[in-house]
C-alpha cells in the first residue's frame, strides 16, 4: 500500500557518498529493480529521490563537493565554486539517472530540491553568491534547478508523476529564501512538469537542521501551514511532512483541506505496519514515533553504527533477524519492572507464546518515560509508554500492579525465567549538604513529589538536568544550571541538542559550565570555577547528576538458588539512554 519514496540516490559518481543509494551508473539498475519488485510485490508504488548532495556530500570525505559559491573551511583551504562545466555535467547526470530509475521500475520520481543540497543551494540567495549566469538575479538562480527539472522530465515517460521536495522557506540564513519566492519558483517548476510538491524545510548548516528531522520539541505537523499556503497559491498537489505520527491526525489534515498527500518517515520506522494497522482500524496497536531521533537520525549521523535503528522498534535495520518466532516451549517469565524495557519484554514474550508476568511496584506502568513525559514538550513519551501498558493489558499479559518482585514471590511463582528491569535510581551527589531539606533529586521534581520555588539551582546539565530546568522554569522558578563539563546537553543527539538548547536559552535559564559543585549550604550552592570558589545563592538545589542501577542482588541470588534463568536489562544493568533499555529487552525476549 502507499507510495514508497526511496531515499536520496546520487546521480553523480564523484560526489556520491559511500553507503548511500546510488543511480549514477547502469550497474545499479539490477539492484534498484530488486527493490522496486519487492515494493510492488507488497502492493506498493515506488519512487526514488534524485539527488546531488552539494555540501552534504562531505559526509564522505572522499567525495567531490559542488557548491554554488566558494566556501572557506579552514585558513588554508576554500572549497571552490562549481564551474559552469560541472554544473552542466550534473544536469546531464540527472537526465541519465532518470533513465536508469525508469528502467529499474520506479513508478514516480522525486527531485530533491530542499535541505541545502545542490539544487536548493543554487536556488537560495543565502547560499548562492555567484555573479555569472547561475547566480545573482532570480532568473539566474532558477537556471540550474529548472535545467535539472527539464532533464528529468525529458527522460520520464508520459504520465509518470514527478514530485519535487522543496523547503517552505529558509531559516536562520541571511538573505535566505522567503516563502513568497519559493511559491514563485514552484510555479515555474510546475511549468517544467512538476506534478506534486513535497514541502519540507531546513538546512544542514544552521539550527534549521531541526526542521529536517524534527524532534519531539517541535509540534506535530509543525510545517503544515506552510505547505497549505504553498498549495493554495500554486494550485499544485501538495504533500505535507514532519512529525505526522498518528493516522487520525493525518486524516484530519486531509479532511481540513490543508494538503493532498501525507508523508510519513519515522512513523513507519517506529511501526513498520503503521499503514496496515491504520487501514484495519487497529490504531491503538500502532507504536508511535516519539521524535527522539536516538535510533534514526543519531544512528545515521554516527558513522560507527552499522545502520539506523529505532528506539520504539529495535528491529529496524535487522528485520530478518528479528522476524517473530513463536515458541514451541512456552515458559513462565517473571518480569520485575513495568517501565519501557519491562513492557517491551512482556509484549514480545507474549507475542511469541510465552507466559510473561509483569510486576510493577508502583501503581503506574511506564517507569522513566512517565517522568520524561512531564518535561515540557515531551508528553508524547508518556503517551507512548502508556499505550504500551494499555496494549499489554489488552492482549492479556498478566500485569500485576503494586507488586514488588521479591525472593519470596519468585519462590512462590517458580517461573522458568526472571528478567530484572527494575531500572535505576538517582545518584546522590557526594558533597556536604546534599541531604538538606531544600535539596531534591530530579526524579522527585519531575514526578511532582517535591515542588521547589524561587531561585533553583539545577546541578547537572545533561538531558535530565535540562528537562528539570525547563520544567521548573515553566512552573515559575528562576533557574540556574551548573555543569562540570564545558557544555550542557552533552548526552543529547545533534538535532535534539539544537532544539533543547534553543529552548533553554529562550527560557532565559542561566547556564554555568566548567563549574563544579563542592558543597550545598542552606541558601547557596558553593562552586568552583577556574580555580575560584563562589557561593551561588538559591532557595533550592535540584540534583541531576545521573542514575545508578537499583539493587537486584537478592533477586539474583534467589534465582541462582532455585536454578531459574536470570537476565538483567536496561537501566537495571547500567543507566543509559532509553534506546538501550528497549533494545536489550527485545534481545532477551527473542532469546528466551
Ligand atoms: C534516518 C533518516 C533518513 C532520512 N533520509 C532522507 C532522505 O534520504 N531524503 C529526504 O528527503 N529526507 C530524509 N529524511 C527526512 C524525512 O524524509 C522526513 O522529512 C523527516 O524525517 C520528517 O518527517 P517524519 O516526521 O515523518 O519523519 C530522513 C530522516 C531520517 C530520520
Ligand atoms: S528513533 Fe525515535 S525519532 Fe527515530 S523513528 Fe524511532 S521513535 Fe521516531
Amino acid at each position: 500500500c502507499a507510495l514508497n519514496i526511496v531515499e536520496v540516490a546520487s546521480v553523480h559518481g564523484p560526489s556520491a557518498p559511500r553507503h548511500f543509494v546510488a543511480v549514477y551508473d547502469d550497474l545499479f539498475i539490477p539492484g534498484l529493480k530488486e527493490l522496486t519488485d519487492a515494493i510492488h510485490d507488497a502492493g506498493g508504488k515506488a519512487s526514488l529521490q534524485l539527488w546531488q548532495g552539494g555540501l552534504a556530500a562531505s559526509f564522505d570525505e572522499q567525495c567531490q563537493i559542488l557548491l554554488p559559491s566558494p566556501m572557506p573551511i579552514s585558513a588554508e583551504y576554500t572549497i571552490p565554486a562549481a564551474t559552469v562545466e560541472q554544473i552542466e555535467e550534473i544536469v546531464a547526470c540527472y537526465g541519465e539517472a532518470t533513465r536508469r530509475a525508469v528502467e529499474a521500475g520506479f513508478d514516480s520520481l522525486e527531485v530533491h530540491g530542499a535541505h541545502n543540497y545542490m539544487f536548493h543551494s543554487f536556488l537560495s540567495p543565502g547560499f548562492n553568491h555567484r555573479t555569472d549566469e547561475y547566480g545573482g538575479s532570480v532568473e539566474n538562480r532558477y537556471r540550474f534547478p529548472l535545467a535539472v527539472l527539464k532533464a528529468v522530465r525529458d527522460n520520464m515517460p508520459e504520465g509518470m508523476p514527478l514530485f519535487m521536495r522543496i523547503g517552505a522557506h529558509d531559516d536562520f540564513l541571511e538573505n535566505g529564501l522567503s516563502i513568497e519566492e519559493v511559491i514563485d519558483f514552484c510555479k515555474r517548476a510546475m511549468e517544467m512538469g512538476v506534478d506534486v510538491l513535497d514541502v519540507s524545510r531546513g538546512n544542514i548548516v544552521t539550527a534549521a537542521i531541526q526542521f529536517e528531522v524534527p524532534p519531539i520539541d517541535l509540534p506535530r505537523g509543525f510545517n503544515i501551514e506552510n505547505a497549505a499556503r504553498i498549495r493554495k497559491e500554486t494550485g499544485c498537489l501538495t504533500m505535507g511532512v514532519g512529525r505526522i505520527n498518528d493516522p487520525e491526525f493525518a486524516e484530519a489534515l486531509l479532511a481540513n483541506d490543508k494538503i493532498d498527500l501525507v508523508g510519513m518517515g519515522r512513523a513507519q520506522l517506529a511501526d513498520a505496519a503503521f499503514c496496515l494497522k491504520a487501514e484495519r482500524g487497529e490504531v491503538d496497536d500502532i507504536r508511535r514515533c516519539i521524535g527522539c531521533n536516538q535510533g534514526c537520525y543519531d544512528g545515521f549521523a554516527d558513522k560507527s553504527r552499522p545502520h539506523i535503528t529505532c528506539l520504539m522498534n529495535p528491529a529496524v535495520g535487522r528485520e530478518a533477524e528479528c522476524m517473530l518466532k513463536v515458541t514451541d516451549a512456552p515458559k513462565t517469565v517473571l518480569i520485575a519492572g513495568g517501565g519501557p524495557a519491562g513492557l517491551e519484554a512482556a509484549l514480545l514474550l507474549h507475542e511469541r507464546g510465552h507466559k510473561p508476568i509483569l510486576c510493577e511496584m508502583s501503581d503506574r506502568l511506564g517507569g522513566q518515560f512517565l517522568l520524561a513525559g512531564e518535561a515540557p514538550r515531551k508528553l508524547e513519551m508518556k503517551e507512548a509508554v502508556l499505550a504500551m501498558g494499555a496494549q499489554a493489558i489488552r492482549v492479556g499479559v498478566d500485569v500485576r500492579m503494586k507488586t514488588k518482585v521479591t525472593p519470596e514471590l519468585i519462590e512462590s511463582i517458580k517461573p522458568d525465567v526472571v528478567i530484572n528491569a527494575i531500572g535505576a535510581k538517582p545518584i546522590i551527589l557526594p558533597v556536604p549538604g546534599s541531604d538538606l531539606p531544600n535539596v531534591a533529586d530530579s526524579h522527585d521534581v519531575l514526578d511532582g513529589r517535591v515542588r521547589p520555588e524561587g531561585h533553583v539551582i539545577v546541578i547537572g546539565g545533561g538531558l535530565v538536568g535540562l528537562e528539570a530546568a525547563e520544567y521548573l522554569c515553566a512552573k515559575g522558578c528562576k533557574v540556574t544550571i551548573v555543569e562540570m563539563l564545558d557544555e550542557i546537553g552533552a548526552d543529547l543527539g545533534d538535532i535534539r541538542k539544537v532544539s533543547v538548547l534553543g529552548n533553554i536559552h529562550g527560557a532565559c535559564i542561566d547556564v554555568k559550565t566548567k563549574t563544579k559543585v563542592i558543597e550545598i549550604t542552606g541558601n547557596a550552592v558553593r562552586v568552583e570555577h577556574e580555580g575560584q570558589t563562589e557561593d551561588l545563592a538559591c532557595d533550592y538545589a535540584v540534583i541531576a547528576v545521573g542514575a545508578k542501577p537499583r539493587d537486584g542482588k537478592d533477586l539474583e541470588e534467589a534465582c541462582k538458588r532455585l536454578g531459574i534463568d536470570w537476565y538483567v536489562i536496561g537501566d537495571a544493568l547500567e543507566a543509559r539512554r532509553a534506546i538501550n533499555a528497549i533494545y536489550e529487552a527485545n534481545e532477551v525476549a527473542r532469546a528466551i
